[in-house]
Parts: C-alpha cells; sequence; structure tokens
C-alpha cells in the first residue's frame, strides 16, 4: 500500500471532544483505526486517539475511491481524515459510547502507516499476561484505559505545580548522580571513569539535598523528584519511582499537615471531582498498631482488633496463657456476620494464611444459635469462654479469630488476617478514600539483624522534646515528629520535622550507633552545614505513582508508570540492564567478576 503524508492537512480536533454540538461542522481528525465493519454498502471505521473514539461513516455518497480505500483500512493502520459531522439516527445512536450521538461522514481519507497485527487487542481490560504487554509496552500504553491512566497522572502533577507554586513554594532540581544516602535501600551505583573505583549513588530521595535548600534560604522547596531504590519489589514499589518532594522551614507540624491536606483537597476535587473531607485523622503510632496491627491501616471497614489477654490470662490453654505470661497479648477480630461462610476448610486456609506471618497458629470461635463451634473452647472454662464473648460483642452468626503471641508477631499476622479476610468476603468499599495520618513513630527501632537501633524514618527525624533525654537511657521509648499520610492502607507519603542542631544530630547519630568518627565520615558535610544557621525546618514527601495507583482505581504501581521494571528489576522491552561492551568497562576500571547466566 502507498501511504500518503499529512501535506496540506491540519488536525481541527481531538476524537473524543466531538459532541452534537459540532454538528455540520467540517473536522479534521487524526488517530488509530480501531475497528473496520463492512456492513453491504456502508462502512464504519472507529478512529481513536488518546481523548476516545469516534464513528467515521462511508456510505454511497462517498467517493468512490475514499470508499475503497477505508474497506482496504485494517487495525491499527495510522490515518487522517476530513469530514462533516453528523448526528446520527435514533436507531443508531450508541449510548456506551460518548461520542455516540454523532459520526462523520469522510470526505478525504489519508492513509498515514500501516501497522502489523498487534500481539494483543488494544482496547480496555485485556486479558493477556504482562510480560507481553511489558514486552510491547508501547502497544499497551496506546490502550485507552492505560491513556487514562497517564493523563491522570499528568493532572495530579499539574495540580500539585499549580497548588504548591500557589503557596509559595519553588521548584527546584537536586542532583541524580549522588552520594549514598540513608533511606535505608540499597543504592543504585555508578561507576566514575574520571575517577576509577569511584562512584557515584543516585538518590534515594533528594532528602539531604532539600534540608540543605533549606539552609541555602530557599523556604518552600517542591520537587517531582525521580528516587532509586534498590529494594525488593512489590505492587506499590519500583526500582525507580516518582516522590512529590517538599520542605518548608519556620514551620510546625500542624502547618505542614494543613498545607498537605489542602492539596489533597483540592487535587482529589479538580483530578476526581470528589469532595474529601478536612482535616484527617490523626492517629498515634500505637493507637494504629493496638487498633489495626498496622502503620498504614485500612480504614474503610472495621472488624479492629479486641485485646482479650486480661479474660484469657492465667487460664488452662497454654498458648493463650503462655504468650500473655511472657510479656505477649492475645488479641482477636470479629467477624460479622460470617459465621456460616467460616467453614472448616476456610479457618484451615486462614491458619495457613497467619503463619506466613510468623504465628503459629489461629484460634477461632464461631457463635451459632445455642452453641459455639470452636476447636479451643474445650480447653477453656465457662467463665473465660463467656468473658471473652462480652469483650468480643460477638453475636450470633459471627465468627472469632484469635492469634496469640508476642505483640509484634500478633500485630503483624492478626493486621495482615483482617485484611484478608475483608478481601476474601468482600467488606472493602472500593468507592471510598479514607486518609488518615499516623503520627508520633518511634524515632528508632531495634533491628535484630544489625544489632542495634535502627531509624525508622532516616536519621535527621527529630525526636519529640520531651523524649530527647531518653535517647540514651530507652532508646526505644524515643517518639519522632514524624507524620505518615496513608489512604486506603497504602502509605501514600511521609515526612518529619528534622534534627537543625548540629549536637542533637550527633545524639542521634550516637544513638544509631555511629562513633563520632564515622559520622563525620557519612555525614561531615550536613553536620558543618549545621554550623551555619540552619531554619527549623520539615517536609513531605509522596510517593506520586501510589497516589495515582489509588486514584486511578488500579492494584498495581505498573500501570501508572509508562516503562515501569518488573519483579526482578528488569525492563522486559528493552532489555536492561544488559551488558556492555569490554571497552566500556575499561574505561570505567571495571572487571566484571560473575556474570548472569542467561
Ligand atoms: P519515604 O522513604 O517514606 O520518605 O518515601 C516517601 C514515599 O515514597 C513512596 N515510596 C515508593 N514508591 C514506589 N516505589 C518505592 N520503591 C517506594 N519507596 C517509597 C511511598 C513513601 O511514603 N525523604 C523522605 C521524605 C521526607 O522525610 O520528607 C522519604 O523518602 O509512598
Amino acid at each position: 500500500m502507498q501511504f500518503e503524508t499529512m501535506n496540506g492537512l491540519k488536525r481541527t480536533h481531538m476524537c473524543g471532544t466531538l459532541s452534537k454540538d459540532n454538528n455540520g461542522e467540517e473536522v479534521v481528525l487524526c488517530g488509530w483505526v480501531a475497528r473496520n465493519r463492512k456492513l453491504g454498502g456502508l462502512d464504519f471505521v472507529t478512529l481513536r486517539d488518546r481523548s476516545g473514539i469516534i464513528q467515521l461513516s462511508f456510505n454511497d455518497e462517498t467517493d468512490s475511491a475514499v470508499f475503497e480505500k477505508a474497506t482496504a483500512l485494517k487495525s491499527e493502520y495510522v490515518i487522517a481524515i476530513r469530514g462533516t459531522v453528523a448526528l446520527r439516527t435514533e436507531k443508531n445512536i450508541n449510548p456506551d459510547m460518548k461520542t455516540g450521538e454523532i459520526e462523520v461522514l469522510v470526505s478525504e481519507l489519508r492513509v498515514l502507516n500501516g501497522s502489523e497485527t498487534p500481539p494483543f487487542y488494544i482496547e480496555e481490560n485485556i486479558d493477556t499476561n504482562d510480560a507481553l504487554r511489558l514486552k510491547y509496552r508501547y502497544l499497551d500504553i496506546r490502550r485507552p484505559d492505560m491513556q487514562r491512566n497517564l493523563m491522570l497522572r499528568h493532572k495530579i502533577v499539574k495540580v500539585a505545580r499549580d497548588y504548591f507554586d500557589d503557596n509559595g513554594f519553588l521548584e527546584i532540581e537536586t542532583p541524580i548522580l549522588t552520594k549514598s544516602t540513608p533511606e535505608g535501600a540499597r543504592d543504585y551505583l555508578v561507576p566514575s571513569r574520571v575517577h576509577p573505583g569511584k562512584f557515584y549513588a543516585l538518590p534515594q530521595s533528594p532528602q539531604q539535598y532539600k534540608q540543605l535548600l533549606m539552609l541555602g534560604g530557599y523556604d518552600r522547596y517542591f520537587q517531582v523528584a525521580r528516587c532509586f531504590r534498590d529494594e525488593d519489589l512489590r505492587a506499590d514499589r519500583q526500582p525507580e519511582f516518582t516522590q512529590l518532594d517538599m520542605e518548608l522551614s519556620f514551620i510546625d507540624i500542624d502547618t505542614i499537615i494543613e498545607i498537605n491536606e489542602g492539596f489533597l483537597k483540592r487535587v482529589f476535587k479538580e483530578v476526581l471531582n470528589i469532595d474529601v473531607k478536612t482535616p484527617f485523622v490523626r492517629l498515634p503510632y500505637r493507637e494504629a498498631m493496638e487498633r489495626f496491627g498496622s502503620d498504614k491501616p485500612d480504614t474503610r471497614f472495621g472488624m479492629e482488633f479486641v485485646n482479650i489477654s486480661d479474660e484469657v490470662r492465667g487460664c488452662g490453654f497454654k498458648v493463650f496463657s503462655d504468650a500473655v505470661e511472657n510479656g505477649g497479648s492475645v488479641r482477636c477480630i470479629v467477624a460479622e456476620g460470617l459465621g456460616e461462610k467460616l467453614t472448616r476448610k476456610t479457618l484451615d486456609s486462614l491458619t495457613e494464611y497467619v503463619k506466613t506471618y510468623r504465628a503459629k497458629g489461629m484460634a477461632w470461635i464461631v457463635v451459632e444459635d445455642g452453641k459455639l463451634r470452636s476447636q479451643i473452647t474445650k480447653f477453656l472454662d465457662e467463665d473465660t469462654v463467656s468473658a471473652i464473648l462480652k469483650k468480643t460483642g460477638a453475636k450470633v452468626g459471627d465468627g472469632i479469630l484469635i492469634v496469640a503471641d508476642k505483640d509484634s508477631v500478633v500485630y503483624d499476622a492478626l493486621g495482615n488476617l483482617r485484611l484478608e479476610v475483608a478481601r476474601r468476603f468482600d467488606l472493602i468499599d472500593k468507592n471510598k478514600f479514607n486518609f488518615l495520618w499516623v503520627t508520633e513513630f518511634p524515632l528508632l527501632e531495634y533491628s535484630e539483624e544489625e544489632n542495634r537501633y535502627v531509624a525508622m524514618h532516616h536519621p535527621f527525624t527529630h525526636p519529640f522534646d520531651e523524649d530527647i533525654d531518653k535517647l540514651e537511657t530507652a532508646p526505644g521509648e524515643v517518639r519522632a515528629k514524624a507524620y505518615d499520610i496513608i489512604l486506603n492502607g497504602s502509605e501514600i507519603g511521609g515526612g518529619s520535622l528534622r534534627i537543625f542542631n548540629s549536637e542533637l544530630q550527633e545524639k542521634m547519630f550516637a544513638a544509631l550507633g555511629f562513633t563520632h568518627e564515622e559520622a563525620w565520615e557519612r555525614f561531615g558535610y550536613l553536620m558543618e552545614a549545621f554550623k551555619y544557621g540552619t531554619p527549623p525546618h520539615g517536609g513531605l514527601a509522596y510517593g506520586l505513582d501510589r497516589l495515582a495507583m489509588i486514584m486511578a482505581g488500579c492494584d498495581s504501581i505498573r500501570d501508572v508508570i509508562a516503562f515501569p521494571k518488573v519483579q526482578n528489576a528488569s525492563e522486559l522491552m528493552m532489555h536492561s540492564p544488559d551488558v556492555v561492551d569490554k571497552q566500556q568497562l575499561d574505561d570505567l576500571s571495571i572487571a566484571i567478576t560473575r556474570l548472569e547466566e542467561e
């Protein structure tokens, strides 16, 4: 087929923007052929661009050469047309199509390019394996749902830029080739040619730079910042991801929270036309753990924890009494009205589920009419059983699911069980957007692996003033001026007020087990900087991908990233990472000692 050019044709409209208001207008449209249906002497071509689709109509009044060309069009051919918008007859109106009331009667058709048959349909909700989608990502992102997602992401960033600009923030870029940062993941390293044996690290976040910007006097900084972390991937984690990052001087937590609630309110209104109620609930970390077993609780459904440690203390059933005696706890959730669905098979599979979170098992009591169904009541006396029923408030038809262990295991296992029960029994209202702040995080957490305290956020987080004395005596009890913003059980952002005095920063490094020399070696430039008039400051960073994922109603951040990586951090279209020439390695003074087998 001979392909043509656009010469002399200028696009006037995007397909999806036309409506019956354009009736009678001459338009020039461009795009891809989504469908071509020949019906006797008629030919209907569905034309697609990123704004939507429209029907092109060819009939007995169409020039015969144009008609002939139209019938030869195949899926994904690239065309430009000139035509006139016309109303469809009543019986031909398609209510499922945004432009379903109109069609375009084509007078000129140019075939700009052809296309091989794509490996999958270019349409919404295709049932194709992810590897194929990612190998042909340019076709995958031509699908309308992916296009909507990427356009929605664009809008979020646009609103963010507008909002932060309106509120006095400056957008300033910080380096990508930098030095190792202490966000807690492994760094991606870039070898230096000029300095053999030395490496840049890609930033895990712009954390230190944004603090240094505060020192530089750029109060209220903002950046759409690419971050890199070499960590295990999950549905909500990518090795490179984007933060909406900000830092402010001369502020308190309330101001940061207020500004960010304002942002979320505006972005939901402008992007999704949803009114978000502010202020959001603020939940201290401890309370979040005790009620939901999680520092990112999903509050779209109930099933909050009930602590029955007091009720079972000293009871004859050792699994319970030992847990309490050893300083742990016995907690449960009540699956309201799910008793009948909690069959033995389901309970067994839920038990297996909690075991993946290190729980030794799961006890259960199902309250049936006039009796209890349970594997443990035979080990408990009547008073204990009725105390449990009273504390939980369980009624006929409810199931009580119990985990006994040390607190950290109970929180993790029961917290995940709560989510699993909600998912399995469809208890989550997908139309809800539940925001909350988790505050008062512990500053430090003990790492069994490293045998020392590590920073729960990062080492620049300011401790609660009244807890500073405990840095040396009881580091685990020190609370941080840190906050996470949670949406529907996902941590969409986090931040803190920062330490802005070098003495306190040194104390913090000491609590983290760094000697004075080690701390200076790694962060000397920052502590040096802190000596020169550091303003009190703090900030926050959103995971843009996560925010976009939830706003787009997707389950994976891959669906809001144009060219994402897969589980093993490789990229299936261009095939990165890849081997490089020997010459390139020599230039970098690098010798490969182990190569991945193909
Ligand atoms: P933090 O490490 O909590 O804080 O990161 C901020 C937010 O970034 C998102 N996020 C990720 N998204 C996708 N893939 C990843 N691998 C990934 N890792 C994190 C999360 C998270 O809430 N400098 C601090 C912020 C600050 O203190 O101001 C920081 O980076 O949504």
